[in-house]
């Protein structure tokens, strides 16, 4: 299609407020701001080590270990620091949380406070940047609580403690061969094409719809002897291929880039497992609820694929606290159901546990 026929990321988002005529254009224009910070972190991340910026922070200096205890990459920083900055000044936001922040981030005094309230993963996948895989950063708007609004006062934990289903739009960046933002307000999933010639996002993927089935997982499975038996047993059914139950052979991916496998997902199916393990008990699941799992839950929903932390839909989790972590399955619907469906039954088929063996009294 030529480029002038094409719509812009503006556009769309225009044509998508025209559907609700009283809307005010705040949450466009938001959503705009975050798009630039996109750009901008695209632009850092392209020029790679010639900015001298792909190392890690020495430990000893602040900000060197985020509140995880993960070890801070110069790029985490400073694309943390983008999102603020493109999003502090502009009203519509009463607060902002973010996973390299400890605490929540306050609007200064020096601008005007709005209804929404922004979540961002700024750099995901971010040890793959020194070996130069895709990364990206991952987004997700709240509204906040009215008495914020009315009041004006200064956010606290609680205020963002919503559960996903709650959010008002999602999205995440892919910065990879090419730079793609994906977005949903609610209303399907569109995937956008950085130009860089236009220095805009392009509509090219407009009504993005992830199949029900598919051949294809991604887990980390250097974790197996962590996982629950559900997740077990799932993985060794799609190893046993064509052999066993599934009756079919299995692909398996593992970036190690949470936006990168979202986003092969998206295009062509699949399912991604983070599942709850026992490798720590003090860590529920590997990723971060409101910032990870919700915004991509959000898109995968959207996008007609599910969402869960095996046992329920994600989306449906209340929050406990800022940087929760929680077990994360999501992408084709029929084998996200069919991973939740085993977490449901009791555990029949588990031969390591000889009481609940095919033969015994707990038999279903
Ligand atoms: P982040 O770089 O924001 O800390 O997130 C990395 C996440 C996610 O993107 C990926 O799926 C997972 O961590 C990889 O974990 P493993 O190192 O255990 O494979
Ligand atoms: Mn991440
Ligand atoms: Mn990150």
């Amino acid at each position: 299609m030529p480029l002038s026929k094409r719509w812009t990321l503006t556009r769309y988002l225009i044509e998508e407020r025209r559907r609700f005529p009283e809307a005010s254009g705040d949450l466009n224009a938001l959503l705009l701001d975050v798009s630039l910070a996109c750009k901008a972190i695209s632009r850092v991340v392209s020029f790679g080590d010639l900015t001298d910026s792909l190392g890690q922070l020495p430990a000893t200096e602040a900000g060197g270990v985020n509140v995880q205890g993960e070890v801070q990459k110069q790029l985490d920083v400073l694309s943390n620091e983008i999102f603020v900055r493109m999003n502090e000044w502009n009203g519509h936001l009463a607060g902002m949380a973010s996973e390299e922040m400890d605490e929540p981030k306050q609007i200064p005094e020096a601008y005007p406070r709005g209804k929404y309230l922004l979540l961002f993963d700024p750099l995901d996948g971010s040890s793959n940047i020194d070996v130069n895989v895709a990364v990206g950063s991952i987004f997700s708007i709240l509204r906040a609580p009215q008495e914020v609004v009315d009041s004006g006062r200064d956010v606290t934990e609680a205020d963002f403690l919503q559960p996903g289903a709650a959010q008002v739009a999602a999205g995440y960046a892919i910065y990879g061969p090419t730079t793609m933002l994906v977005l949903s307000v609610g209303n399907g999933v569109a995937g956008f094409t950085l130009n860089p010639n236009l220095g805009e996002f392009v509509l090219t993927h407009p009504c993005i719809q992830v199949p029900a089935d598919t051949q294809e997982f991604a887990i980390n499975s250097s974790n197996s002897r962590f996982w629950e038996p559900p997740v077990k047993r799932y993985v060794d059914e799609c190893l046993a291929g064509k052999t066993g139950t599934r009756g079919k052979d299995f692909n398996m991916r593992w970036i190690a880039s949470m936006v990168a496998e979202a986003h092969r997902i998206l295009m062509r199916g699949g399912v991604f497992m983070y599942p709850r393990d026992t490798k720590d008990p003090a860590r529920p699941g590997r990723l971060r609820l409101l910032y990870e799992a919700n915004p991509v839950g959000f898109v995968m929903e959207q996008a007609g694929g599910r969402a869960s932390t095996g046992r329920q839909p994600v989306l449906g989790v209340t929050p406990s606290s800022l940087h929760q972590r929680i077990g994360l399955v999501f992408g084709s619907r029929h084998e996200v159901e069919r991973i939740e469906r085993y977490h449901h039954e009791p555990a029949t088929r588990d031969p390591g546990v000889p009481l609940f063996a095919e033969r015994s009294l707990f038999r279903d």
